[in-house]
């Protein structure tokens, strides 16, 4: 009986042996490799988010769908909005493109004040071609400085977490258009 419940116990060691090995292998082929470490990227843009044309700009963002029987309204609650918006290195539209950010975002605050956004950036400039970064979170549009999640990423930021504040650069609510300053901050590997 004794020598049963050694070998018993000896068995059971083994078994949670083979588990950690196998677990350890599954997150170090998530990770891409096994002997990558995770790196940290901070990066600062601007977003051009533009509801009505102007002499400067086209429109990028659509209001797509909001409550029935009502004038749609981006700050009501229940509005949806599609956008493409252009990623520039500085405030000023003709800098530099770093990429576009596609997404949608809802009015999901009973008052209207959250803008929830489901964002991917897609990077064209050289230094992160072809890779992207996924966004998720309560844009609490009254605050001065909001921050959302960063919640995973394709090529270089690739198992990406971290966040991402964001702030109005410039900002017209008659027309709903606005340059919004983005500061991430991204850890991947
Ligand atoms: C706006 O659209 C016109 C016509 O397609 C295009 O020539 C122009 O470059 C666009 N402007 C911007 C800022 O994208
Ligand atoms: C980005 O990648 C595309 C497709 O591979 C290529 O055509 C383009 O020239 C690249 N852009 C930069 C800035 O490297
Ligand atoms: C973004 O970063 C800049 C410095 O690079 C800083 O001045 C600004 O306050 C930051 N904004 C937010 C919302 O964190």
């Amino acid at each position: 009986m004794a020598s049963f419940s050694v070998s018993t116990v000896a068995f059971l060691v083994l078994l949670a042996a083979a588990a950690a090995a196998m677990s350890s292998s599954q997150a170090a082929a998530a990770s891409g490799g096994g002997h990558h470490k995770l790196k940290k990227t901070e990066m600062t843009f601007y977003m051009h988010d533009w509801e009505t044309p102007t002499k400067e700009e086209n429109v990028t963002n659509v209001i797509i769908a909001g409550k029935p029987k009502t004038e749609w309204d981006v700050l009501t609650f229940g509005s949806l909005n599609a956008f493409d918006d252009a990623l520039t290195a500085a405030i000023d539209r003709g800098s530099a493109e770093l990429g576009r950010a596609h997404g949608v975002y809802v009015n999901t605050a009973l008052d209207g004040s959250d803008l929830h956004m489901m964002v991917s950036f897609l990077f064209t400039n050289r230094a992160y071609n072809g890779s992207t970064i996924e966004i998720r979170g309560a844009n609490r549009l009254l605050q001065a400085s909001r921050e959302v999640s960063i919640v995973s990423g394709t090529g270089r930021f690739r198992l990406a977490r971290g966040w991402a504040s964001i702030e109005s650069a410039s900002l017209d609510f008659p027309k709903s258009n606005a340059v919004l300053r983005w500061n991430l901050t991204v850890f991947h590997y």
